[in-house]
């Protein structure tokens, strides 16, 4: 078995495009129904803010693997100079059942996330000529984002606005053409807005205003928006409404409290597949996060290990 840490995966990292390509493959994969995912338990100890969770999942398709992610969520590591998550993922050989590498997983699950919202960003952009994006939440999984859009949509935006309850003045923030403006509260980036991706660690929403027309809004951090504004949007899609519709989401809460239903989101796969549309439409995104996802990169990331171990043997 071997073991790929995360210096490794930092060293050779994959390309976003790639990443786009694997993410692809893997909706190929969900749309035909050629995977297995069971819901993920949250393991829940002490504080209830902290969470670990397992994510077992078999992606087949051109992609063919088989593992589970196993992900630690403490929020307030930060004060200890600790990652917020911590992850590590294990693959298995899908005839035997034989583990095949340990991998951390700390960048890899960033790059699943910002690489998930970037599926989508891909039909919002080629819809419009350019957006205002925002942030509220500043840290790891946002700057993965920032990146990931600096290098597929790097003409796209043209202005950033952020907004994060701790100081960011002494961040290097910077972005090919577009300013990049501090803001003091979530409103302005959020009324200025285009395309906001909510990357906080809130369990409590604040976002109570209605989106800005044609904009995109993608939920990552899942407990920001009060469920009128949720059911505000033209259209909702979810990864998986199983998943997503639990644990105090934003989708949960618009559940329970104004009725929303599965029937009235798109799932992933179809959305992608049906030629999306924005026009005219205020998008809402709540990803959950799936472990297809992370076990597809991570196969990504296993056979570009054997691949370069074999060059530097050879
Ligand atoms: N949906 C998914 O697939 C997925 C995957 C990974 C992470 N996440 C979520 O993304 C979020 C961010 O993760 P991270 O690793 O970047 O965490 P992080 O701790 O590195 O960064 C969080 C940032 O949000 C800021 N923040 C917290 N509450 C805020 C608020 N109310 N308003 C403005 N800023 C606020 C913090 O100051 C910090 O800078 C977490 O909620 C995590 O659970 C979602």
């Amino acid at each position: 078995m071997k073991f790929i840490n995360e210096s490794w995966v930092e060293n050779n990292r994959l390309i976003w495009s790639g990443v786009l390509d694997i993410l692809l493959d893997s909706v190929e994969a969900l749309y035909h129904s050629s995977y297995a995912q069971p819901i993920k338990p949250y393991l829940r100890f002490g504080n209830p803010k902290n969470r670990i969770i397992a994510m077992p999942a078999f992606v087949g398709g051109k992609i063919n693997a088989a593992g589970i992610k196993w992900i630690a969520s403490f929020p307030d590591n930060y004060l200890k100079g600790l990652p917020r998550a911590n992850a590590l993922i294990i693959l298995n050989d899908t005839t035997t059942g034989v583990p095949l590498a340990t991998i951390e997983g700390n960048r890899l699950s960033a790059i699943r996330t910002a690489g998930v919202s970037g599926l989508i960003l891909k039909p919002f952009f080629e819809s419009r000529k350019n957006a205002i994006l925002g942030f509220s939440g500043y840290g790891f999984i946002a700057k993965n984002h920032l990146e990931m859009i600096k290098a597929l949509y790097p003409e796209k935006i043209s202005k950033i606005y952020i907004f994060d309850q701790r100081n960011l003045e002494n961040e290097k923030i910077d972005f090919p053409n577009a300013e990049v403006q501090l803001s003091k509260t979530w409103e302005e980036a959020y009324e200025a807005s285009d395309l906001f991706i909510t990357c906080t660690t809130t369990n409590n929403p604040y976002i109570t205003l209605f989106p800005k027309e044609e904009s995109l809004h993608l939920d990552v951090s899942l407990r920001d928006y009060n469920p009128e504004i949720v059911m505000s949007f033209d259209q909702i899609v979810v990864d998986n409404w199983e998943e997503v519709c639990r644990e105090n989401t934003d989708i949960e809460r618009a559940h329970l409290s104004l009725g929303l239903q599965k029937k009235d989101t798109l799932e992933l796969a179809q959305f992608l597949k049906n030629i999306p549309s924005f026009i005219g439409k205020k998008t809402f995104f709540a990803p959950m996060g799936m472990a297809i996802f992370d076990i597809a990169l991570a196969n990504a990331v296993y056979l570009s290990f054997l691949e370069k171990n074999f060059e530097n043997k050879s």
